[in-house]
């Protein structure tokens, strides 16, 4: 069996927040899944997790009884064609995880991993030539809400995997890219934390509060990005504007070379975020509450307008 085929079973190996959203994702598409979790209670919790999934999007539950939540990884990774690890992000873990795996997947199965920040060569580097097989699938949270899957190979993944997994997402609905290079925070989270760098140096420069950047951001060009990416923007407006303001701007931007000495002074103080009731920005529950609701509702509309749920200018828009 092989990752191209657009049923094939898929193993997901964690069950975790994002194991348990892949799964959801891929079973809603027509995959068998199996969810595999060392932790008995996550395994015993799938079924109702993800039936709130399926709930929340409306979607037909038929998909519900397309996953097998199971305490076993070789009958978990048994015939798939595609297997995802989603355990925790720990070298020494993962690695682990693949080696079991690829003692039990079968020779053809493509091997992925959804981590977030350690690098593919060092995921690789015990794999021999199951390396060939292996390579990055970076979902977003959630994947059944934010459909962006970074596909990342390795030095040596063969080349016919990386489109082969890509070929499978896009069947289930997925919005996936292909890196040619293994990069740390791949290209999504280089972008966003970015924009957080100069987020946070203007706060601490008392150009202006936590509150104006984010009304900034939201406001401003953030309300265009699900329209229109960067580049297409700077080619929308003309690069030769684009370089008359880089001339004039790129120069006082933020350049700090490591984490913020704002971000490190919050997170020594305990100001942790919501969380603690104060991070940059200070939140009682209800609107901590409100703002996880929004958050949601926003995503779920724009989820339901990609499915055809809801007309473009529907309800969303008002
Ligand atoms: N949370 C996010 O927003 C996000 C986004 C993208 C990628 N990721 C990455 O996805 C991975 C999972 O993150 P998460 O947020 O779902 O974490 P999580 O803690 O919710 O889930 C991890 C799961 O792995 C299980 N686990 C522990 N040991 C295991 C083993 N040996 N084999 C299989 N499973 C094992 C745990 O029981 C847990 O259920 C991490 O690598 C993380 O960096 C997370």
């Amino acid at each position: 069996m092989s990752a191209r085929d657009d049923r094939s079973k898929v193993a997901v190996l964690g069950a975790g927040l994002m194991g348990l959203g892949i799964g959801q994702v891929l079973a809603a598409a027509g995959h068998e899944v199996a969810l595999y979790d060392p932790d008995p209670s996550a395994v015993t919790s799938v079924v109702e997790r993800a039936a709130a999934v399926f709930e929340l999007l409306d979607q037909d539950l038929d998909g519900l009884a397309r996953i097998d939540a199971t305490g076993e990884l070789d009958r978990a990774v048994a015939g798939a064609g595609l297997v995802i690890e989603a355990g925790p992000e720990d070298l020494a873990v993962k690695r682990r995880i693949f080696a079991n795996a690829c003692a039990h997947a079968t020779p053809g199965a493509v091997l992925a991993t959804n981590t977030s920040s350690i690098p593919v060569a060092a995921l690789a580097e015990p794999l021999g030539d199951d390396a060939r097989r292996f390579l990055a699938a970076h979902f977003w949270h959630p994947p059944y809400l934010v459909p962006l899957v970074e596909v990342v190979p390795g030095a040596r993944t063969a080349p016919t995997v990386a489109a082969e997994v890509v070929s499978l997402l896009s069947a289930a609905g997925l919005q996936p890219v292909r890196l040619a290079v293994d990069v740390p925070g791949f290209v999504g989270n280089r972008l966003q934390h970015a924009l957080k760098r100069e987020a946070i140096a203007l706060v601490a420069s008392g150009v202006c509060d936590a509150e104006t950047v984010d009304a900034v951001s939201r406001w401003g060009f953030g309300l265009r990005l699900p329209a229109l990416g960067p580049l297409e923007q700077s080619d929308l407006v003309g690069l030769e504007l684009t370089l008359a303001i880089h001339r004039q701007l790129i120069p006082s931007l933020d350049t700090t070379p490591a984490a913020h000495p704002l971000l490190e002074q919050k997170v020594a103080e305990g100001k942790l975020g919501m969380a603690t009731g104060e991070g940059f920005r200070r939140w009682t529950p209800e609107e901590a509450a409100a703002v996880r609701r929004r958050v949601t509702d926003h995503l779920v509309q724009a989820a339901r307008r990609r499915s055809g749920r809801v007309a473009s200018g529907g309800a969303a828009a008002r």
